[in-house]
């Protein structure tokens, strides 16, 4: 048993208590490798924003639990060597799906554990969760559950609609459970296509795919009736046309990606919307990066060479979002 008091690592409590209260919201980003968490680290470190590290069932299959965790014991490290006098950083399980899988989270060190049931049925979720909660409070470990269903894919989750949390519910949910933080569906979903075309309308002048908008009065209900709780949006890439473009241009294949606008994610960060998840836009800012040098330098064949131009764009990104998006910088001195 490991605790992640030891390992300079915070749960999200205080985190978002503090987000709700500014009008602002804590950056949830993945990470699965060491490039991606050097700039994640950066760019907290540079913008004093309190920051929560994800780590996914895919994460975990690729790079290994137990490096991801010791990567971000170290990264506590790293930022203070970057000047970051008290960085604030949480290690988080992202959409765990068993009670066994969030207790080795929580016995390894982790802050904070996600247990995702939102497709069980209602009672099944509730159970399940509760579960995580008595275990992982004995240790001050924070938890994040689900209702409602995100449409794509939620690891093996996949929903082919979504369906809308109902305010109706998350009193019930959220007293029966005691769960810290809420995701909700809203509209959002995960990866680069987050809408059908034809769920989309088409600006005339660039002749790009416009989403629909979030629904926002859903959000609205849920405030009401849970005011002051921590409401989580996954699924919040903007999947930046200007990435899509370039990995077009240089020989990739993604037709009609499209993401949440910025001014959406601005304004729910303004609201009870305390965390919010970004995954695809690094993945998309790392994979143009390396298709432009491959296109540019045929002859180039150090990984260097190519990672370093990916993860100073991923910087540039994630303070991007930070800054211009979330508006958490400056939370954390
Ligand atoms: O929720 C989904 C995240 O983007 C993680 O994706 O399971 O491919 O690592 P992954
Ligand atoms: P995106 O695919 O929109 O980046 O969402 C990531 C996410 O919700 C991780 O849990
Ligand atoms: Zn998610």
């Amino acid at each position: 048993m490991v605790s992640y008091k030891e390992l300079g690592l915070v749960n999200t409590r205080e985190m978002f208590a503090k987000a709700i209260n500014g009008g602002y919201a804590i950056p949830a980003f993945n990470f699965n490798n060491m490039e991606q968490l050097q700039a994640i680290i950066k760019a907290s470190a540079e913008t004093k924003s309190p920051v929560i590290l994800q780590v996914s069932k895919g994460a975990r299959n690729y790079a290994n639990q137990t490096l991801l965790r010791y990567m971000a014991q170290g990264a506590v490290e790293y930022a203070k060597e970057l000047g970051w006098e008290h960085p604030q950083i949480c290690l988080h399980l992202d959409h765990g799906d068993t009670f066994e899988v969030c207790k080795s989270c929580v016995d390894f060190g982790f802050s904070s554990v996600m247990i995702d049931g939102s497709s069980l049925p209602y009672e099944e979720n509730i159970a399940l969760t509760k579960k995580v909660v008595e275990y992982a409070h004995q240790f001050d470990v924070t938890v994040e559950a689900e209702l409602g269903v995100l449409a794509g894919v939620e690891d093996d989750v996949q929903a082919e609609e979504s369906h809308y949390t109902k305010p109706e519910e998350v009193i019930d949910f959220a007293t029966r459970t005691g769960c810290d933080s809420l995701a909700i569906s809203i509209g959002t979903s995960h990866g680069a296509y987050k809408f059908k075309p034809e769920q989309c309308t088409r600006d005339p002048k660039t002749g790009k795919l416009v989403p629909p908008p979030l629904a926002f009065d859903v959000l609205d209900a849920i405030m009401e009736k849970l005011p002051g709780f921590p409401i989580v949006l996954h699924g919040s890439s903007s999947v930046p046309q200007e990435y899509v473009d370039t990995i077009n241009m240089y020989g990739g294949n993604l037709p009609d990606a499209v993401g949440i606008p910025e001014e959406q994610l601005r304004k729910a960060a303004k609201s009870a919307v305390c965390k919010i998840n970004i995954d695809s836009d690094s993945r998309l800012a790392f994979t143009a990066a390396v298709r432009k040098v491959f296109a540019e330098k045929p002859g180039e064949f150090d990984p260097r060479k190519y990672c370093g131009p990916a993860r100073d764009e991923m910087t540039k990104l994630y303070k991007h979002k930070i800054i211009e998006v979330l508006g958490s910088d400056g939370k954390a001195e």
